[in-house]
């Protein structure tokens, strides 16, 4: 005869991890909450030393990092740099200039190649999106995307999660709930908004993209934001305003600023730049960010890039600490 048991008192789910075990960090979105939180926490551990001139750890001495950048980059690159440097690290710098990738061979090629001398993890921007996913399946090194065409740039997310953080205090708890960042311009075109929209989403925040219809077209909401044409409607419910870099370089065999359906960059700056009149208009407190290189004069002025509400030194400068906490948890 069945003895009537009692099933067992349900248990709450477990709540996700606030640690990091992946090996890579190809882009934000899959990643949970905890695991941003792990990241952002290290990176914010990191600051004082990737402030400073004169401290470094030595937490990757002995361990090799290869920068493999097949696509232009001034601050990504030396930050990454910076970052495996003030870990200790070597670094070797593998451009695509200086690389074989030039001469035919692919970019796995490339990278095998480069993981069979010894490094410990590779830094990979490639005009492709899916490269850096690519190449991790192919390589037991760690990986970390810098960059994969209009995918994902994850380490700039974090730093822009980071500084947003604290700019508003949130730096312990790193919760983003009740702050509402507008992300505006050439969002089509941009990874540095794919990993931000993914990020501030894990972490609480609401996502307002806002831009022409060709720029900023309804079908982005699939992320998880809202999409709208209106700038001056939604800059005073902004806690913060990413502006983005109109890039002209990726609108080749798509709809352009140049198209007739889409403004002029005259047109643009007055529907959607951040002018020192728009800034002044902003909630006290709301912020002004940018990833760089800035287009001074289209999508932003230069007052606002230099004025009060501006934390792109900050974003800059929580860029090294972001990628030292990247490099260190993936590859230690
Ligand atoms: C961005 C990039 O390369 O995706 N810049 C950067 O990493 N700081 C954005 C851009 O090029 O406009």
């Amino acid at each position: 005869m069945p003895v009537a048991t009692t099933p067992p008192p349900a248990t709450p789910a477990a709540p996700p991890p606030h640690k990091w075990s992946r090996r890579h960090l190809l882009g934000l979105d899959g990643l949970t909450a905890g695991e941003v939180r792990a990241l952002l926490r290290a990176a914010a551990a990191y600051v004082p030393v990737a402030t400073s001139t004169q401290t470094d750890t030595q937490e990757l001495a002995g361990r090799t990092v290869a920068t493999l950048f097949f696509e232009d980059s001034t601050r990504t690159r030396t930050s990454f740099t910076l970052a495996a440097r003030r870990l200790g690290a070597g670094v070797v710098d593998l451009s695509s200039g200086a690389s074989s990738v030039n001469k035919g061979e692919s970019l796995l090629d490339t990278a095998r190649t480069v993981e069979a001398m010894g490094v410990s993890g590779i830094v990979v921007r490639a005009k492709q999106a899916g490269a850096a996913e690519l190449i991790a399946r192919g390589v037991s090194c760690a990986v970390v995307n810098a960059g994969d065409g209009k995918h994902e740039h994850p380490t700039q997310g974090l730093l822009d999660l980071l500084t947003l953080a604290e700019a508003h205090g949130r730096q312990d708890a790193l919760d983003l709930s009740g702050l509402t960042l507008v992300i505006v311009g050439d969002v089509v075109s941009s990874r540095v908004a794919r990993s931000a929209i993914a990020g501030a989403r894990l972490l609480g925040a609401r996502v307002v993209c806002v831009g022409p219809p060709a720029l900023a077209p309804a079908s982005l909401a699939a992320l998880g934001c809202e999409v709208s044409g209106d700038l001056d409607a939604v800059l005073p419910i902004a806690d913060a305003v990413m502006m983005l870099r109109v890039q002209f370089e990726r609108h080749e065999g798509s709809e352009s600023l140049r198209s007739p359906s889409v403004p002029s960059p005259r047109e643009f700056r007055t529907l959607f730049g951040l002018t020192r009149e728009r800034a002044d208009r902003m909630k006290p407190g709301a912020v002004v960010m940018h990833p760089g290189p800035m287009n001074r004069g289209l999508e932003i002025d230069g007052e606002v890039a230099d004025g009060p509400r501006s934390v792109i030194r900050t974003q800059v400068s929580r860029g090294v600490a972001v990628r030292m906490a990247a490099l260190r948890l993936c590859i230690g």
